[in-house]
């Protein structure tokens, strides 16, 4: 049944849990509906069978001639089955949604990029790749995506994952494949001419074949980011080890909650630190000076990347002093999400 409408929908094989519960809520709804359809179409085509008019002019017949009328409860019960229907779709959709929407907490994280018309990947390990991206089977990923010109989308049909890719943002989309092999990546946003010819494709290595390509880059990523971070002049103001400074330690600031100037706070995130880098005053770390300064166009793609890795790196960093701001309120050291 299941490789039949796979068939006949002309849908790829699923090579993720995703793909295949995607699937199922896809397949739940197209038999209900055609199901539902069908029914309606039986029933009218009775009744025009059995109520068409007999003798040419003949009056309708009223309707307290009718023999048996439905009861309220069953009136009722047919709108209330209905709207439960739709209820039981949502509910399952929601959920769907939450699960495709957020990654697994230790997602091995792959940065991409996107530009007319090809894809670049990097990876945490320090390597890069250029329209192929290769990934282990069998383990979460993570990518953290961004543009650096128009509005892409990154779109993999066989594991039923797609995300739009923006300029002067990062988005985020995971998934964990089955099995090793090869699946075609296409862009699902027209992009410019050559919009069509933006393919790319995921190679799924067998865990131990995705550990030796991996291996063979020298440089760790994380270790890159500490470099630049030296080089551009960060780590003059922000300290690794938790020390108060200027700006906020990042010893153990990555994936934590930060209070925000003006109330409110934010989740330290790819989103959050690209963002501080890029547009500094827009959400300013509560008790720090607005003395930041934008690193737009001063810093690549691939160093943005090594800056994120090397927070994510000092994630488990404990603050080694009991941090405080030089200047404001008093405030508690970082609580956990
Ligand atoms: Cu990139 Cu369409």
């Amino acid at each position: 049944m299941r490789n039949l409408l796979l068939r006949l929908l002309d849908l790829p094989g699923e090579r993720t849990q995703v793909a295949r519960d995607v699937d199922s809520l896809h397949f739940f709804v197209i038999l209900t509906t055609m199901a539902g359809a069908a029914f309606i179409a039986i029933a009218a085509l009775y009744f025009m069978i059995r109520w068409h008019r007999r003798v040419p002019d003949e009056d309708a017949r009223p309707l307290a001639d009718a023999r048996w009328r439905p009861p309220l409860w069953l009136e009722g019960g047919i709108i209330v089955s209905i709207f439960g229907l739709f209820l039981v779709w949502w509910l399952i959709g929601a959920s769907q949604f939450v699960r495709i929407r957020v990654p697994p907490e230790h997602a091995e994280n792959v940065y991409v990029t996107a530009k007319q018309w090809m894809w670049e990947f990097a990876y945490a390990a320090g390597r890069t790749s250029q329209t192929t991206l290769y990934v282990p089977a069998g383990r979460d990923v993570r990518l953290v995506m961004t543009s650096r010109d128009v509005i892409h989308s990154f779109y993999v049909p066989a594991f039923r994952v797609k995300q739009d890719v923006i300029p002067g943002r990062y988005t985020t989309l995971w998934f964990h494949a089955d099995a090793p092999g090869r699946y075609p990546i296409f862009c699902a946003e027209f992009c410019g001419t050559g919009h069509s010819r933006m393919l790319g494709e995921v190679f799924v290595l067998a865990p131990e074949d995705y550990e030796a390509w991996i291996g063979a880059a020298a440089i760790d990523l994380a270790k890159r980011g500490h470099e630049v971070a030296a080089a551009k002049g960060c780590l003059s103001c922000h300290s690794t080890d938790g020390t108060p400074h200027l700006g906020p330690t990042w010893a153990g600031l990555y994936g934590s909650r930060v209070p925000l100037e003006g109330g409110g706070t934010a989740v330290v995130d790819e989103a959050y630190i690209t963002e501080s880098m890029m547009d500094p005053l827009v959400k300013v770390h509560l008790g720090y000076t607005r003395i930041m300064p934008t690193f737009l166009g001063r810093i690549t793609p691939a160093e943005t990347a090594a800056i994120i890795e090397y927070l994510r790196a000092l994630r488990d960093t404990t603050p080694a002093t009991l941090q405080a701001p030089l200047m404001g309120q008093p405030h508690r050291p970082e609580e956990r999400p």
